[in-house]
């Protein structure tokens, strides 16, 4: 199993290490916590010991059947990430001090360096703290900003420990970042489009965005520059993704041609409105005044549009179906130029629009196919990734 240590400082936001846990857990990983000697005074080593299902080290000598544990222990783990880190553990690990556990572990670690700070606002920042902050950055050591909002001392100010969603993200991009997304920017649309009537009316699908959501999170994680173009929804952007909201179908299509030139991929998920009121209104119309026929006109096709101007561009078009899924599919992925289709039949109860899982099958322009069979959203945003992956080391290989 996948391991990362977690570091636990002495500070009020202490509880939210509970949640960056449960997190890792459910992305697969184990998880070791190493607390402070001080740190024991806010928490009982033992809730992160039930949590993990490991014994919590807090003292370099608590184990005597493994006597050099902080050496043995940097082997296991991915991932060091110190949550909540205190302005005097910075200190300690930015002038080498190695007089506990988790500060000798952090001289003994090869792995990434995540250090997430939770403090008073001056004590952060404190000309003192920032130099410590500045030299472990020029060492390597990498930061998840914290937030700026009201403090444990009831000051307002930066210094809160940054969302645990926001940590994990980061801490999984240092362990699952792959060089064939490093530096490359991924385009991601999802989400419906609302093509507006009037101010109170409008047409539109019951896309959730959830399959463009965690496309966007993957790809973050596994290392890219992400931009989301997001039609209305209820969810929350993934933590390190760039997003841009737009509503209407010409709007989605001007802020995806002002990314398109710096993108390598672009995910296509979004549900575009394929019609809009040829007459629209600034005010509400009165129901009695409503034409009984409205007139209707075809949106920009975003897609066929990207593929004509494709150049090295990777395209991945969605086609959700009722029936035939896979004909129309392969009929769109011609006709839009696109290099990956995934197609799905939003017509089966359980999977589509809105759901928390999918069926798809993923089709090929040279006639290759592949079927993902019923699986969560996220499972799906993985091997749709995965395959990209080759897509883009297959480019890079033939050049
Ligand atoms: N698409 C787009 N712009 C549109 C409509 C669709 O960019 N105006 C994209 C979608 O984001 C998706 C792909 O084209 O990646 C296929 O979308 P779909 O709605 O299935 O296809 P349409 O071309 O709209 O065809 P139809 O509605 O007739 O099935």
């Amino acid at each position: 199993m996948k391991k990362i240590a977690l570091g636990v400082c002495s500070s009020v936001s202490i509880y939210k290490a509970c949640e960056i846990i449960r997190l890792f857990q459910s992305e697969g990983f184990g998880v070791r916590v190493i607390m402070t000697e001080k740190a024991t005074r806010f928490i009982d080593p033992y809730l992160f010991t039930s949590l993990t299902g490991e014994r919590t080290i807090v003292h370099l000598f608590d184990d005597q059947q493994r006597p050099i544990e902080h050496i043995s222990l940097v082997d296991e783990v991915s991932l060091l990430l110190v949550a909540p880190a205190t302005a005097n553990l910075i200190g300690k690990m930015a002038s080498g001090i190695a007089d506990d556990f988790l500060t000798t572990f952090y001289l003994a670690a090869k792995c990434p360096v995540l250090v997430a700070p939770a403090m008073n606002e001056a004590m952060y920042l404190h000309p003192q703290t920032q130099e410590n902050i500045r030299k472990l950055k020029s060492l390597g050591v990498e930061f998840v900003e914290p937030d700026t909002g009201y403090l444990a001392c009831g000051k307002k100010g930066p210094g809160r420990l940054a969302p645990p969603e926001k940590i994990v993200q980061q801490g999984l991009r240092l362990v699952r970042a792959k060089d064939t997304f490093r530096d490359k920017v991924v385009l991601v649309t999802a989400g419906p489009t609302r093509e507006f009537l009037d101010p109170v009316r409008f047409v539109s699908n019951p896309a959730s965005g959830k399959m463009g959501y965690e496309l966007a999170r993957e790809a973050y994680q596994l290392g890219a520059e992400v931009i989301l173009i997001s039609g209305p929804t209820w969810l929350e952007p993934p933590p390190g993704v760039y997003l841009e909201r737009v509503t209407e179908a010409a709007e989605m299509k001007e802020a995806v041609l002002k990314h398109y030139a710096r993108a390598r991929v672009v995910l296509m998920t979004a549900a575009v409105a394929d019609f809009r009121f040829r007459k629209t209104r600034p005010e509400k119309i009165r129901k009695t005044e409503i034409e009984r026929t409205l007139e209707i006109e075809t949106t920009p096709d975003i897609l066929e549009e990207l593929g004509q101007h494709k150049g090295q561009r990777l395209l991945v078009g969605f086609a959700a179906e009722t029936g035939q899924a896979v004909e129309k599919a392969l009929e769109k992925m011609k006709r839009k130029q696109v290099d990956l289709m995934v197609a799905n039949d939003v017509s089966q109860p359980e999977v589509g629009f809105a759901s928390d899982e999918n069926e798809v099958v993923l089709l090929w322009p040279d006639g290759r196919s592949r079927k993902i069979p019923r699986t969560s959203k996220r499972k799906i945003s993985q091997e749709i990734l995965a395959e990209v992956e080759v897509l883009l080391n297959e480019r890079k290989s033939k050049r």
